[in-house]
């Protein structure tokens, strides 16, 4: 079996990922050091508990386990956060991840895949965001993205790692068999806190009703985390069948509005309770992901661009494990 490391295996989308992995036929290791994630999702492969900033410990793991490639998902991922704490995210996401290049190097394991995001866009001023669209972001967390984009971008120029940077676009749903789901504390995500609103949870915040959008609603691409999931596993076939190294956008290619989610999810029984509040600064009227490229490049394809299922799979998942 093949073993692929997978820093932040124990979060939402790292889990989902080595879910994925162990059903093609990997055999994950997650290197986690809990802080956000959750020892209870890693039920995939095993667990190594440490932290991205323990260059040894990392290079041990890669030592023991021999990985054909990194999955690289820990980071700290919330932008208001970010914006009030800069250098806990310069450390953690630039530092720690250049923490995990030096062991990687050390060891001589090359191939990467790396989670960036659609916030390394920031504003765009075009529709469709394909992957030329000039990247300004406008947080640390976007900005700390895009660092670890440009220096994987000059180590790659000088081989020494081969990577795919994937720019994901809104994560959401849950896992068809309900195993595990998205559970962040605190969450900040649209669709688990308007389902949160209906059971008891705080009243969901609609930030913004004036943007240039049909219903005046922010516009997002939200894609189902197992699509997101798949995305991993072509980024790697393609990294191990020579691919060079790149970055590609993984999204649906449709947007919803906050309404259009509000709606749908009462159409599926979740009476979102909710106030309007005004924008947030930066926040873009619309951000949907050509992902052309995924498709051409790595092979890929959507599997689920149905919204209403995407949303019932993270109600189904909320109603077993009842997290607020
Ligand atoms: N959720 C989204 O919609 C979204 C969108 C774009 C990009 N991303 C990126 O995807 C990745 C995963 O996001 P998620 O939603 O699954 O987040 P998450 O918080 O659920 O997972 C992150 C994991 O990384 C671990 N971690 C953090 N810092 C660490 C460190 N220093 N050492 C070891 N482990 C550490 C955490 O314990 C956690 O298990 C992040 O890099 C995030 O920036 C997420």
């Amino acid at each position: 079996m093949k073993t692929v490391l997978v820093t932040g295996g124990a979060g939402y989308i790292g889990a989902h990922t080595c879910k994925m992995l162990f059903k093609a036929g990997y055999a994950p290791v997650t290197y986690d050091n809990l802080s956000t994630g959750h020892k209870e999702f890693v039920k995939w492969g095993e667990l190594v508990v440490g932290d991205l900033h323990d260059t040894e410990k990392l290079a041990k793991a890669l030592e023991q386990y021999k990985p054909i490639a990194v999955i690289h998902f820990a980071a700290s991922a919330y932008v208001g956060e970010s914006v009030e704490n800069p250098f806990k995210y310069y450390k953690n996401n630039v530092g720690g991840t250049l923490s995990l290049i030096e062991a990687m190097i050390r060891t001589n394991v090359k191939k990467l895949v790396f989670s960036s995001t659609c916030a390394t866009y920031g504003v765009p001023d075009q529709l469709l965001i394909d992957e030329l669209t000039p990247q300004h972001p406008i947080n640390p967390y976007g900005r700390s993205k895009l660092m670890i984009e440009q220096i994987l971008q000059d180590l790659s120029s000088r081989d020494q790692i081969n990577y795919v940077a994937l720019r994901y676009f809104n994560a959401a749903g849950a896992d068809n068999d309900a195993e595990i789901g998205e559970w962040h504390d605190p969450e900040t995500h649209l669709i688990p806190l308007a389902i949160q609103s209906a059971d008891g949870g705080e009243i969901l915040n609609v930030y913004g009703t004036d943007f240039a959008t049909p219903d005046g609603t922010a516009v997002r691409d939200y894609i189902h985390v197992e699509d997101l999931a798949e995305g991993h596993i072509k980024a790697l076939e393609y990294l191990s069948s020579g691919g060079i190294s790149d970055a590609v956008n993984l999204g649906t290619g449709q947007g919803s509005s906050v309404d259009e989610i509000i709606k749908s999810l009462r159409e599926i029984g979740v009476g979102v309770v909710y106030q309007n509040a005004p924008r947030r600064p930066g926040d873009p009227a619309f951000l949907v992901a050509d992902n052309s490229k995924a498709r051409s490049l790595l092979n890929w394809t959507v599997t689920n661009n149905n919204i209403k299922k995407t949303l019932e799979t993270a109600l189904t998942w909320h109603k077993k494990h009842g997290r607020k």
